[in-house]
């Protein structure tokens, strides 16, 4: 059986709706843990909700980088898992486990990557953006993770148009919306292809 792990910091609304979609038997896969670095989010309470281990590691927990750096690889040693899930993690991920888990770890972006990617643009601040620059249509990315934040290879994307008196928060939610049905179909697809 293919096996993920998910990394997720809030709400956890792409967690959930790929741990659902598993639980339907439409992507054969099991999800073996949820790594956050916060404690208290959301996808905590749905990791709980699905009996799926939880295991809080971040910089309050272990203070020092070398020890944040031993948990995380610890949990991948003890999973084993096939992908790596970051579904709204929002922390930079150490060198050392980018490059542990190389070419199998997915993102997923609320933009049309490259545009909006990169250095300030994560949450509400990317809706912004494009609605500063008028665009008339966004979207969102799944791309394989690399050293460089948002720039791995883009593996799916889909797009919504950006509607007239669109407010940051709406188009968010739009977006949000198509992620949801996007995220368990790419790796669907990955895993198809391994
Ligand atoms: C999503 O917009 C995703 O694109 C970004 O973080 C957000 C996570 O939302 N990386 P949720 O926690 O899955 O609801």
């Amino acid at each position: 059986m293919f096996k993920i792990g998910v990394m997720a910091s809030g709400g956890g609304s792409n967690f959930k709706a790929i741990i659902e979609r598993i639980g339907e038997g439409d992507l054969e896969a099991q999800c073996k843990f949820l790594i956050t670095n916060n404690g208290t989010c959301g996808a905590v309470a749905h990791a709980e909700e699905y009996g799926i281990p939880v295991y809080h590691i971040s910089g309050k927990t272990h203070p020092e980088q070398a020890a944040y750096e031993t948990a995380l690889l610890e949990v991948l040693d003890r999973y084993n898992v096939d992908l790596l899930i970051l579904a709204g993690y929002m922390k930079a991920l150490p060198v050392s486990f980018v490059q542990r888990m190389a070419g199998r770890i997915l993102n997923i972006h609320p933009s049309l990557l490259p545009k909006y990617g990169g250095k300030g643009f994560w949450g509400i601040h990317v809706h912004e953006a494009v609605i500063a620059a008028h665009e008339k249509e966004s979207g969102a990315t799944v791309h394989l993770v690399s050293e460089k934040i948002d720039q791995g290879k883009i593996l799916a994307q889909v797009k919504v148009p950006v509607l007239e008196g669109d407010t940051p928060e709406v188009l968010a939610a739009r977006v949000l919306e198509q992620e949801h049905n996007l995220y368990w179909k790419t790796i669907r697809d990955y895993a198809a292809q391994l």
